[in-house]
Formats: structure tokens, sequence, C-alpha cells
């Protein structure tokens, strides 16, 4: 299989936040954005691998900034390093300043998707090859982060995560 570049999957979503989708404060609800996390994470799992692609795990979110009623919000979701058939896909959302159009990034998650044949086993994938610095920032960290999400979920001996332990101990 050739490997891909992060630019091959990256899926941009724009769209508004609507009344119907916010908490009491009037900003956007949190399962809200999960979900339009996962729907472009699961777009870019899908043209980086060309396979059905699942949910394994939700990595890590930051909800740094409330995103407010009305918002233009564009979440841009691309496969920063694929494994066997793991893929871990970095997102960032921005929101867009109402009269300047000055975009500011308000939150930042990391998903793994894998991807699956028609009876749901788990299938290779692509590799991925880094292009600009901060995809190959990205790339570097995936090996760490896929082993804490490992050790987290119970499915690898904390005494197997070497890149974990590398960088607690220097
Ligand atoms: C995700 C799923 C396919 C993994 O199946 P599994 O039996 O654990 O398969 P494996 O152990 O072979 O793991 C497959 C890959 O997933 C990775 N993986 C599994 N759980 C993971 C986790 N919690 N974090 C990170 N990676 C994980 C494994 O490391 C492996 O990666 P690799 O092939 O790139 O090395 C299976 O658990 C599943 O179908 N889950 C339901 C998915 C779903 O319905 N999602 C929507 C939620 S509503």
């Amino acid at each position: 299989m050739e490997p891909k570049t992060p630019a091959q999957s990256r899926t941009i979503l724009t769209d508004l936040v609507l009344p119907s989708e916010t908490n009491p404060l009037n900003n956007l609800f949190g399962g809200e954005l999960l979900a339009r996390m996962d729907r472009a994470a699961s777009i870019a799992a899908r043209r980086h691998s060309r396979r059905i692609v699942v949910t394994a795990s939700v990595n890590h979110v930051a909800f740094n900034r409330a995103v407010p009623v009305g918002s233009v919000v564009t979440v841009d979701a691309a496969v920063s390093r694929a494994f066997s058939s793991s893929m871990e896909i970095f997102i960032d959302v921005w929101i867009e300043d109402r009269y300047s159009g000055e975009r500011t990034k308000a939150n930042e998650a990391i998903y793994t998707f894998v991807a699956v044949d028609d009876t749901g086993k788990p299938t290779k994938v692509p590799e991925i090859r880094p292009e600009t610095d901060l995809e190959k920032e990205r790339y570097a960290a995936a090996l760490r982060r896929k082993q804490l999400s490992l050790v987290l979920a119970g499915k690898m001996d904390p005494s197997q995560a070497t890149e974990l332990k590398a960088l607690f101990m220097g």
C-alpha cells in the first residue's frame, strides 16, 4: 500500500451554532461538538483508508473556549499517523469572528479510528508520510498517545509502553 499524506485525508466541516445546540449559557453544547468532530474524523479516516471505519477511542479533548450561539465553527480533521489498522486523527476547531472574519482556535481533539472489513475485523491501512513541521510533530508524538490510550483501556501492560516510559524517565 502506498503511503499517504495528511493532506489527502484532510476534512473541513463548517457549520453554524443554532440555539437548539447550546447549553443554558447559550454556548455550544459539548456533546454536539464531539459529534461534529467524530463526523469529520470519520470522513478523514475513510479518505485515508478507503475502508469502513469505527471510532475506537477519544484520546483527548480540550474545550478551551466557549463557542457562542451564532458562531461559525470550522472542524478541521486529518490523519496524523496510521499504525496497522488504527489511525490517529487530529482535529482543530476554529471559530470565525462575525465582523472581521478572523479565525481563533477554540478547541482540539484527538480520536482513534480503526479500519474494519465487512465483518468488523480490523484491516490494514496505508502508512502516513507527514510533510509540514506540524504534521511531523504530531506524527512523532502519536505512538506514545496510542500507548497511553491502550494502557488506560487496559489493553496494554504499562511495562510494554516503551515510548511512554521514555517520556517520563527522560
Ligand atoms: C475498535 C475495535 C474494532 C477494536 O477491536 P479489537 O478487537 O480491540 O481489535 P485489535 O485488538 O486488533 O485492535 C485493532 C486496532 O485498534 C487499536 N485499538 C484498540 N483499542 C484502542 C484504544 N482504546 N486506543 C487506541 N487504539 C486502540 C489497536 O491498538 C489496534 O491497532 P493497530 O492494528 O493499528 O495496531 C472494536 O473494539 C470495535 O469494533 N469497537 C466498537 C467500535 C464502535 O462501534 N465505535 C462507535 C462507538 S458508538
